[in-house]
């Protein structure tokens, strides 16, 4: 937990604006991101489907739009959802974004004025990271 800062609450905004475009009719819990990024902003919002398991989360939207447009650090993540309490990203999209920077700040919102904001390896510690896949293999 950290505080709040002027930065988060207008990264937020960007993520409350994404929130009105989700696509939720079976689950009815709306969620939007922005990532901050390469002095950048993208949005996401989750889409789901009828094939449940294939929805995507909002933070992974986000992630993509960032990554199409060619930024792959990422300073920080805003997520808001429906809950009362702010909503915080899913296991999946934590071990997403860690990809683009395992300390990046993730701002956390619901229905209500409570914001909460964290550091991604606050939310993952001991994240599975590339340095991994670059180590020898184990002797045998
Ligand atoms: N959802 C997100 O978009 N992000 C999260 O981190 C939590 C869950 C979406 C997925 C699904 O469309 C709906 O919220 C209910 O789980």
């Amino acid at each position: 937990m950290s505080d709040i800062t002027k930065a988060d609450l207008a990264l937020l905004a960007f993520a409350r604006e994404a929130q009105e475009k989700a696509y939720a009719p079976y689950s009815g819990f709306r969620v939007g991101a922005a990532v901050y990024a390469g002095g950048e902003i993208y949005q996401g919002c989750n889409v789901e489907n009828a094939a449940y398991g294939s929805s995507i989360c909002a933070e992974r939207g986000a992630a993509m739009a960032a990554v199409q447009a060619g930024n792959t650090f990422f300073d920080g993540i805003a997520v808001v959802g429906d809950s009362e309490d702010p909503t915080v990203p899913c296991g999946a999209c934590r071990q997403f974004l860690a990809e683009f920077n395992p300390e990046m700040r993730v701002v956390m919102g619901g229905r209500l004025d409570h914001v909460r904001a964290s550091s991604l390896d606050e939310l993952l510690p001991d994240a599975f990271v590339r340095g991994y896949l670059d180590q020898d293999e184990p002797s045998k």
